[in-house]
């Protein structure tokens, strides 16, 4: 990189995006610019990135233009998303949790506490992509889903086994943490399954403001969610409540709804534990394909968008309403 190439790219820049500029680097043809966007709703800043890379794409030595946004501090708070079982859809949920909130306007960001087998670059359709770093804390990633994300997967080669030792994994996930968050009020996390130095590290040094669990309706996974329950409320985080996940299959051939795994035992177990349930989400074939091609059904429409949307109404409300709201 050269730095006459830099000041000759910010030249180009339109007048706001010069004002607001953070930093600016070209690296093997492609220019990362940090924009500060205080003060900016969601389609001015849309416009400002656009404007941005359109007066800077088709310059000479730039064949890609990436953008980062920081801007101004929010009351920021934390809800996790746990299990203590693997494999109930934790991720499925935290991504989806996250793009449904982020469509009923809330400012919401992701990070993906799995440090080990990190999920949410394939979930959000982010995957090959660099954090850059700035005062030496990492800018989240943009995903096209309004929710900015940072994960593992963003920082180290895919099928790259992180053979980390707890320390090291919990100081990862102090780096993701502690990004560039400030223009988001909610930060969800998903957790990596069971109850490792990673929860611990979650539950004492950053005090989610609550906890989604998640649980299938078997009764082991129930068993599961009941010591995550009991593992957050010994943290002294609160439960805004459980989701059965995996709940109905409808056959995709003739819509009858059957119940491989059960019904109705998240919310019966729920109930034992006084907490609140917020509701299921069907067994669906096309929620994995859609996950699994980095298009998240939360963005879509039909029954599948309407589940997540119902479930992060109800997220929302209890954030709004304080922790008061967790035990009716
Ligand atoms: N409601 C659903 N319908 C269909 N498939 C689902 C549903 N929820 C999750 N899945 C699929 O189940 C698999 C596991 O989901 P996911 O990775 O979200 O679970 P997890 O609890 O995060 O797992 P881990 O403990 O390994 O982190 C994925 O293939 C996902 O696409
Ligand atoms: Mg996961």
């Amino acid at each position: 990189m050269s730095n006459d190439q830099a000041e000759g790219l910010k030249a180009l820049l339109p007048q706001e995006a010069a004002t607001r500029l953070q930093s600016l680097r070209v690296a093997d043809g492609r220019a990362t610019l940090v924009l500060d966007a205080t003060g900016l709703d969601s389609s001015a800043r849309s416009a400002l990135e656009a404007a941005a890379k359109q007066a800077l794409s088709g310059a000479e030595g730039v064949a890609e233009v990436r953008v980062a946004m920081m801007a101004d501090k929010v009351e920021r708070r934390i809800i996790a998303v746990g299990s203590g079982k693997g494999g109930v859809g934790k991720s499925t949920l935290a991504t989806n949790l996250a793009v449904a909130l982020a469509r009923q306007g809330r400012k919401v960001g992701l990070v993906d506490a799995d440090i080990y087998g990190p999920s949410q670059a394939r979930l959000l359709g982010t995957e090959g992509q660099r954090p850059v770093a700035h005062d030496s804390k990492l800018v989240p990633i943009a995903s096209r889903w309004g929710v900015p994300v940072l994960s593992m997967a963003h920082l180290s080669d895919p099928g790259q086994a992180i053979a980390w030792r707890g320390p090291m994994a919990a100081g990862a996930l102090t780096q993701l943490l502690e990004g560039h968050w400030d223009g988001a009020e909610i930060l969800i996390v998903d957790l990596p399954p069971g109850t490792g130095d990673v929860q611990l590290t979650m539950l004492q040094k950053f005090k989610p403001a609550g906890a989604v669990i998640v649980s299938t309706p078997q009764d082991l996974a129930l068993m599961d969610a009941t010591r995550a329950m009991e593992l957050f409320e010994k943290g002294g985080v609160p439960i805004v409540g459980v989701v059965e996940n995996m709940a109905g299959y409808a056959c995709p051939h003739c819509g009858e709804v059957s119940d491989p795994f059960g019904a109705g035992g998240a919310e019966a177990a729920a109930k034992t534990m006084n907490q609140t349930f917020l509701g299921r989400i069907p067994l669906d074939m096309s929620i994995r394909l859609d996950s699994d091609a980095g298009q998240p059904p939360a963005a879509g429409e039909g029954p599948q968008a309407q589940a997540f949307a119902d479930l992060a109404r109800k997220v929302g409300e209890w954030l709004d309403g304080g922790a008061s709201k967790a035990h009716p």
